[in-house]
C-alpha cells in the first residue's frame, strides 16, 4: 500500500490570493508530481496573518507548521528542503498555532476560520459545526432569545444594538411573514472581517442566520453581499448548494420539520447600502436611499414585515452562544461589551491582519503587540478606528480600552471593528478633506444637511487649507458639523464631521492652525 498524501493548506481567501496563492496552489501540485510524492492540497480560509500570505502549512505528526509569505518561485527550494516533512528552509514559521500573533488571541468567531477547508461539511462538523442549531432546535423562540440577550451581544455592525433585544421585537411583532437579513455589504475602511467568514467558514453564517430564522418564525433569509467580493459570493453559492443538499436549509432544517430557505443577493457597490434600511430598499430592487425611522426594520423591514437585519459578525457569534451558552460567552468583555470582536489591522502597519480578541485590550496592545508598528517603521501619528465615520485619534489615546464606551468617551467608535494606522507623514488636512468628500460622494441624497453640507464641507476645508480667512473657516466649519450631526436622517451625515472635526482638533498643525484656534471645537463631544 502507497503511503498516504501529504496534506498541504494554501488558502483561497481572497488577501491570499491577490498576493498569489493560486500560483503556490499550482506550483506545489506541479513540482511534488514531478518528484513523484503524493500531496493532497487543501484550500482553507485565511488564518488572518495578511503579511504572511500566501501562508503554506503541511500537516506534520506535530501540527501543522507553516511557511510564509511564499511564493510560486519558492517552491522548488521549499520541497529541496524537506518542506513535506516540515523541514527547515528561511520561509518556515513554525508550528501554526505556536506563532505568537495566532496563539494569544481569543478566538471564538474566528475558531475554524483558516483551519478548514469552508466547503467540507464533514470539517465543519467535526470542528462544533451545527451544534448550536441542534441546541436552538430543541428549545422555544423565546428561549433562544433570551440566551442571545442574557449573552449581551450587541451588533457587529458599527451600531452597537443588543441583538436579542432587536429578535424580541421581531418575536413579538405579529405579522404572516417575518425575515431574516443579513448585512454583508462590509463597506468601511480597513475591515474584511465579514469576508474572511464568507470565505473562511461560510456554514457559521447560515448556522446563525438559521438559528434566528427558526427562533423569530422566519422562514426565508437573505445575505445581501457587496458586489466587490466575487470570491465570497462564489463560495457562499457552493455552500449554500451543499448545505440545502444535506438538509440544513430548507424545507425540513435537520430534520426538525421547520423550514428556513436563504438566499444570496448581491448589492451594487454604494457603501449607504450598508445601512439597514438602504439595504432593503436596495433587497427589494428599489434604488437604495435610506428611509425614514421609525418603523424600524424589526417591526416593518424587508417588504414590509419584521426582520431581523444583522451583520454577518453577528449571527456567526450567535452559534457558540448556543452551542457553549450565554455565560460562557459573557465571560469574555468588560462592561457592556460582552464577548470578542474581530478586530482588523490595517494602513500602516507591519503586522495587518484579523486578530479576535475580548473586548478591553487597548488600542497600543493591538498596534505595538500584534501590528509590531507601523510597515514604515516610522512612528505612529493617527489612527482611525470604525471605518470611515470614525474619529482620528492621536496616539494620546492610544491606551483607550477598545470596548464601545470607552472608545466613546474619547470621541472615537468602535464601529465594525477596523482599525486603520498613519505613520508620521500622514497629511491630516487631505485626510479631513477625503472624510468630507466622501461624504458627498457617497451620500444618498434624500437629506438636505448631508447632501449639501458635504459638500459645502469640502469647500470651506479647502478654504482653511488654502488659508482663506481661517478663523471665519473653523466657525463656519464647526456651524456647519452641528448641523450635520444633529439634523442628518442617517449616521452618514450625522458622523462625517467626527473624522474632520477630530483631525482639525488633534492635529491643527496640518491645517495652518494653532491649539488655541481650534479649542472651541470640542470635536468628537458632540
Ligand atoms: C452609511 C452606513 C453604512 C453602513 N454600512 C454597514 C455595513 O456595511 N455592514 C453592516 O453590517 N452595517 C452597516 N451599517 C450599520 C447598519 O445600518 C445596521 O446598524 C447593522 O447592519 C445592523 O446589524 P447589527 O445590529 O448586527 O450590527 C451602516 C450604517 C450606515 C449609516
Ligand atoms: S445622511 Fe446622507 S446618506 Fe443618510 S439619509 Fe441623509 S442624505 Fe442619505
Amino acid at each position: 500500500m502507497s503511503a498516504a498524501p501529504v496534506r498541504l493548506h494554501v488558502p483561497l481567501d481572497s488577501a491570499a490570493l491577490s498576493v498569489g496563492a493560486e500560483e503556490v496552489a499550482h506550483a506545489l501540485a506541479g513540482e511534488a508530481a514531478r518528484r513523484g510524492r503524493r500531496v493532497e492540497i487543501v484550500r482553507n480560509g485565511s488564518r488572518g496573518m495578511l503579511w504572511l500570505e500566501p501562508l503554506v502549512e503541511v500537516t506534520t505528526p506535530a501540527g501543522r507548521v507553516a511557511y510564509g509569505p511564499v511564493a510560486a518561485s519558492d517552491v522548488p527550494g521549499l520541497l529541496d528542503g524537506g518542506l513535506l516533512t516540515g523541514g527547515a528552509h528561511r520561509l518556515r514559521l513554525g508550528l501554526t498555532e505556536e506563532l505568537p500573533y495566532l496563539k494569544r488571541q481569543e478566538r471564538l468567531t474566528f475558531a475554524r476560520i483558516g483551519v478548514t477547508d469552508p466547503l467540507s461539511l464533514p470539517e465543519y462538523e467535526a470542528l462544533g459545526g451545527w451544534r448550536g442549531l441542534r441546541a436552538a432546535l430543541g428549545l422555544p423562540g423565546a428561549e433562544v432569545v433570551d440566551r442571545v440577550t442574557r449573552s449581551g451581544l450587541r451588533g457587529r455592525g458599527g451600531a452597537g444594538f443588543p441583538t436579542g433585544i432587536k429578535w424580541k421585537t421581531v418575536l413579538d411583532t405579529p405579522a404572516d411573514r417575518k425575515y431574516v437579513v443579513c448585512n454583508a455589504d462590509e463597506g468601511d475602511s480597513g475591515t474584511f472581517s465579514d469576508r474572511m467568514v464568507m470565505e473562511g467558514d461560510p456554514y457559521l453564517l447560515f448556522e446563525g442566520m438559521a438559528i434566528a430564522g427558526l427562533a423569530l418564525g422566519a422562514t426565508h433569509g437573505y445575505i445581501y453581499l457587496r458586489s466587490e467580493y466575487p470570491d465570497a459570493e462564489r463560495i457562499l453559492l457552493a455552500a449554500l448548494e451543499r448545505a440545502r443538499g444535506a438538509g440544513f436549509l430548507g424545507d425540513d432544517v435537520l430534520g426538525s420539520g421547520r423550514a428556513f430557505h436563504l438566499e444570496l443577493r448581491r448589492g451594487a457597490g454604494s457603501y449607504v447600502c450598508g445601512e439597514e434600511t438602504a439595504l432593503l430598499e436596495s433587497l427589494e430592487g428599489k434604488r437604495g436611499i435610506v428611509r425614514y425611522r421609525p418603523p424600524m426594520p424589526a417591526v416593518a423591514g424587508l417588504f414590509g414585515r419584521p426582520t431581523a437585519l444583522n451583520n454577518v459578525i453577528s449571527f456567526a457569534s450567535v452559534p457558540v452562544i448556543l452551542d457553549r451558552g450565554a455565560d460562557f460567552y459573557r465571560d469574555f468583555g468588560t462592561g457592556r461589551s460582552r464577548g470578542t470582536l474581530p478586530f482588523q489591522l490595517a494602513g500602516n502597519v507591519a503586522r495587518g491582519g484579523l486578530v479576535e480578541k475580548a473586548f478591553g485590550l487597548t488600542l497600543r496592545e493591538l498596534i505595538e503587540d500584534y501590528g509590531g508598528g507601523t510597515a514604515s517603521g516610522r512612528p505612529v501619528r493617527a489612527v482611525q478606528v470604525g471605518g470611515p465615520l470614525g474619529a482620528f485619534l492621536p496616539v494620546s489615546a492610544l491606551d483607550v480600552p477598545l470596548d464601545y464606551e470607552a472608545l466613546a468617551q474619547k470621541g472615537g467608535i468602535l464601529g465594525h471593528g477596523g482599525v486603520v494606522v498613519f505613520d508620521d507623514t500622514v497629511d491630516m488636512a487631505a485626510m479631513a478633506r477625503y472624510a468630507m468628500e466622501f461624504c458627498a460622494i457617497e451620500s444618498c441624497g434624500k437629506c438636505t444637511p448631508c447632501r449639501i453640507g458635504s459638500t459645502r464641507g469640502v469647500e470651506t476645508i479647502d478654504r482653511l487649507v488654502a488659508g482663506k480667512r481661517r478663523d471665519r473657516q473653523v466657525a463656519l466649519l464647526k456651524d456647519l458639523c452641528e448641523t450635520m450631526v444633529q439634523a442628518s436622517l442617517c449616521a452618514l451625515g450625522g458622523m462625517a464631521p467626527y473624522p474632520v472635526l477630530s483631525a482639525i482638533e488633534h492635529f491643527p498643525e496640518d491645517f495652518g492652525l494653532t491649539p488655541t484656534d481650534v479649542a472651541p471645537l470640542g470635536a468628537g463631544r458632540h
